[in-house]
């Protein structure tokens, strides 16, 4: 099965599984399950975007569900390829992480990554961020697919 084929299925799968649930987390919880085990990727998860500060109201990208090994918890806006994704409010694709200035290395088996962000009313409430051991492993297939699944959401 190719790429796109396996997509299809999360997407039909995902449609159906999620249809009727009003709770993010638990869609979002779901949707990173089947999204890691069909694709096997090496970590798959969402960072929310939270007040970190009442007073201030700073934000940060705080670690939602995921699927894989322990990551980071919280990074700041501009930070690494998720805090870039939420200040540019798009996809991002690192075919070789070490490549990406200010990259943040959760683990060391890390070699590519997409990150894609969740928008409401135009902001950014999350991201989508997906690891692989493999260099070179996302493409447009990967970036077109996942920014219509999360779609779902
Ligand atoms: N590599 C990400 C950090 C999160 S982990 O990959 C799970 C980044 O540079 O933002």
């Amino acid at each position: 099965m190719n790429k796109e084929e396996k997509y299809n299925i999360i997407m039909t799968q995902l449609s159906s599984l999620l249809s009727g649930e009003s709770d993010v987390i638990a869609k979002m919880a779901n949707m990173v399950a089947v999204i890691h085990h069909e694709m096997k990727f090496w970590w798959t998860g969402f960072y929310i975007v939270k007040s970190i500060d009442t007073i201030t109201e700073e934000e940060e990208l705080i670690l939602g569900p995921f699927q894989g090994p322990v990551a980071c918890m919280h990074i700041k806006k501009g930070r690494g390829v998720c805090g870039k994704s939420w200040e540019k409010a798009s996809t991002i694709v690192v075919e070789n992480v070490n490549d990406f200035p200010g990259h943040i290395a959760c683990s060391s088996e890390s070699k590519s990554e997409i990150v894609v962000p969740i928008k409401k009313d135009g902001k950014v409430i999350a991201v989508l961020d997906i690891d692989s051991e493999f260099y070179e492993n996302f493409d447009n297939i990967d970036k077109s697919n996942l920014e219509k699944i999360v779609a779902l959401l």
